[in-house]
């Protein structure tokens, strides 16, 4: 039975009023929290680079670099450092500006330039120590001729001794329709990610992948982000870095710790499990 109108109104304007925990969020935030480590990337691109090349890399270009967190991390860690991030979208870019860049002091943001444009038509003057091309980004090019024309922009956009670096993910649940989840711990409260691959096509390769964030209250983003890209695998990857003229291809594996989780310490290998899920990184040297 209905409550009389005088009981019920309260609840109900307050209700109204109150914006759920999911209408709050900042889905760039959220992002960064859920897939993002500016810190570990940025350990592995220095140190690998010095490991490669015995010397210090000091200029990168960070492609399709959304909110730029990598740059940021790149141009705290040494004076200097200069970053450069591309990034099609106006919108992510200007998240960049007022959410990442006010936190770099002055000398820092003197050394970071970010440039809304197509990673394809970028200007390729050499001169960058690094490109690095992560979270799978490049995926979006779904066709042979597409991601060569890409790698052979980056291979000329590097300086005589640069290094590409990107990263790619597979295993047998890559190419299955699922969604998986976990929940993500963040000083404004925890939020549950939400991964799904949502139509696979074995044909061509395409996927169609959504990232969903779920809230304490109940509350759902759905689709914050999607992606339709291909699932490349890793021997059409090296292949592709080696006819776009890249010398030596190595991809970085993770090992295991003591509860069986990946320890997050990449190292070179040319074998690795069959695992149902993986994720590692790649690097391609110039020269
Ligand atoms: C998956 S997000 C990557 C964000 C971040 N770099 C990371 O590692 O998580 C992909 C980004 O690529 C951008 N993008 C897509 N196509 C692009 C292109 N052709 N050139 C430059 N940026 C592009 C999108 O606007 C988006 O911000």
């Amino acid at each position: 039975m209905p409550l009389p109108p005088d009981l019920t109104r309260p609840s109900l304007v307050s209700a109204a009023q109150a914006p759920s925990l999911a209408e709050q969020a900042d889905p760039q935030r959220l992002y960064e929290r859920s897939v993002q480590c500016p810190e570990a990337e940025v350990d592995f691109l220095a140190a690998t680079f010095h490991r490669l090349r015995g010397r210090d890399a000091r200029h990168l270009r960070e492609d399709f670099c959304g909110s730029a967190a990598v740059c940021c991390e790149w141009v705290r860690r040494h004076a200097g450092n200069t970053a450069l991030g591309l990034d099609l979208d106006p919108a992510v870019l200007a998240w960049a500006a007022a959410h990442n860049l006010p936190a770099l002091d002055a000398d820092q943001r003197r050394r970071i330039r970010l440039c809304q444009t197509d990673v394809l038509t970028a200007p390729t003057d050499g001169g960058l120590d690094l490109v690095a091309a992560m979270n799978f980004s490049y995926w979006l090019f779904r066709e042979r001729a597409l991601l060569q024309a890409y790698f052979r922009s980056v291979h000329q956009a590097l300086t005589a001794d640069g290094v590409f670096f990107l990263d790619a993910y597979g295993g047998y649940d890559a190419f299955r329709e699922i969604v998986e989840e976990r929940t993500v711990e963040d000083d404004a409260g925890s939020f549950t990610y939400r991964w799904e691959q949502a139509r696979y096509n074995p044909i061509d390769g395409s996927m169609d992948c959504h990232i969903h964030f779920a809230f304490a209250d109940g509350s759902e983003l759905r689709r914050a982000f999607s992606y339709r890209w291909r699932l490349w695998t890793l021997p059409e990857i090296r292949e592709l870095l080696r006819e776009a003229g890249f010398g030596h291809v190595v991809v970085y594996w993770q090992g295991w710790d003591e509860d069986g989780e990946p320890d997050g310490r990449f190292e070179p290998t040319e074998h690795a499990d069959a695992d149902a899920g993986w994720i590692c990184y790649l690097s391609a040297e110039k020269g």
